[in-house]
């Protein structure tokens, strides 16, 4: 259980009657002016908990196709449930963060064991699921059952944050235990899906983090940090990432029929589950060939003959600034040895894009493939 929030006080501005003029104001807006969203039409357990997955580091925008696409394919838990993972990491394939696709998998898998087909209205049960945070609990629970549970994400914490012009950073520490606590504080008995989904609609489109649009505002006249003046400096903007570069080489092996693809431990820390072609960073002093005839032999046992450059694909991962130079290669010698990868697999050149794969690795392949690329003769 998480620790208990520190008290909740109201701007001293506000009466008893102010809370519920607002609630009632925020609803009044989010039904003139939600954006149709293919999640919002149904109160859908399923449907909702989805959506709420993919929307977890993922703009509205992006997750739509990717959420059509999921719901054709596995239109209930079930459906899920007995999915391959395979199947469900393919389908979640260009939406990153694929750890989110196993957990979903694995707790659809729980939910239908324990429970049939129903999801169940319980707090308890989802909290124990893999994937399931205090978020995600509170976005099912308010939307798909309407139990009074808060929501906290990166636009709903702004509005919080401005509402009450709170001088602590909602993003850690006190601050995040202070927006939390006003999350739960200001929900309604009633609408309380609609209450939560509407925070975060006036964050994304109206209380937005430059800029927000305060005359279009239907609460303004109750937020503190526009009484103040201070809706630049609340919250305060998140630290910057500081970027780090990295270069890698990633090694196309492959003879006349087949590329060899190898495929990540379930228990890695990223991309478990997926396929790729052998990659790694290039150690300080290392030039690209030697470092992607290292990589290779240390990750799959094979020593081969490295053959040319393919591309180069840049891509971003978490803190990372990543470029990935690929090079085709033969192999040699030595035979498959299992550890960082669990298996090896020839997959002729049409078939690559059954495998579910990372972008960058789908990109080096793409690249590989092209037509009237010069190909070095072995
Ligand atoms: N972001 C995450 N979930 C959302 C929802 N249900 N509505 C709007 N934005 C969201």
């Amino acid at each position: 259980m998480p620790a208990p929030e520190p008290p909740f006080a109201p701007p001293a501005t506000w009466t008893n009657r102010t809370l519920p003029a607002l609630r009632r104001a925020l609803l009044a807006w989010f039904d003139a002016h939600r954006r149709p969203m293919p999640w919002r039409n149904s109160r859908d357990a399923y449907r909702i908990w989805v959506s709420e997955v993919m929307l977890q580091q993922t703009t509205v925008a992006a997750v739509i196709p990717f959420f059509e696409r999921f719901l054709v394919a596995f239109p209930t838990v079930r459906h899920l449930a007995d999915a391959d993972e395979q199947q469900v990491l393919h389908l979640w394939q260009g939406l990153g963060y694929y750890r989110r696709a196993r957990h979903l998998h694995a707790a659809a898998k729980r939910l239908v064991a324990d429970h049939g087909d129903a999801l169940p209205d319980d707090p308890a049960v989802w909290a124990e699921l893999p994937g399931v945070g205090r978020y995600i609990l509170g976005a099912v629970m308010s939307q798909a059952f309407e139990r009074k549970l808060p929501i906290v994400e990166a636009n709903s914490l702004r509005v919080l944050a401005r509402w009450f012009a709170s001088p602590l950073d909602p993003r850690a520490g006190a601050g995040q235990k202070w927006v939390w606590a006003a999350a739960a504080a200001v929900l309604p008995d009633a609408r309380i899906g609609d209450f939560n989904q509407a925070l975060m609609e006036l964050g994304a489109t109206v209380c937005t983090p430059v800029a927000p649009r305060c005359d279009e505002c239907p609460v303004a006249k109750w937020c503190e940090a526009r009484r103040l003046g201070l809706q630049a400096t609340i919250p305060p903007r998140p630290k910057a990432k500081i970027i780090t570069n990295v270069a890698e080489v990633g090694v196309v092996l492959h003879d006349e029929r087949a590329v060899c693809l190898f495929q990540r431990r379930p228990d890695a820390k990223r991309w478990a589950g997926m396929w790729e072609v052998p990659h790694g960073e290039v150690a300080p002093g290392e030039t690209l060939e030697s470092a992607a005839t290292r990589v290779v032999r240390e990750l799959t046992g094979f020593t081969v003959a490295l053959g040319e450059e393919v591309a180069t694909v840049r891509h971003g991962v978490t803190r990372y600034a990543i470029t990935l130079t690929g090079f085709t290669a033969r192999r040699r010698s030595g035979s498959f040895a299992a550890g960082h990868y669990t298996q090896c697999r020839e997959v002729p050149a049409g078939e690559l894009a059954d495998y579910p794969m990372s972008t960058s690795q789908r990109q080096l392949l793409a690249e590989w493939r092209r037509p009237g690329r010069a190909r070095r003769l072995f």
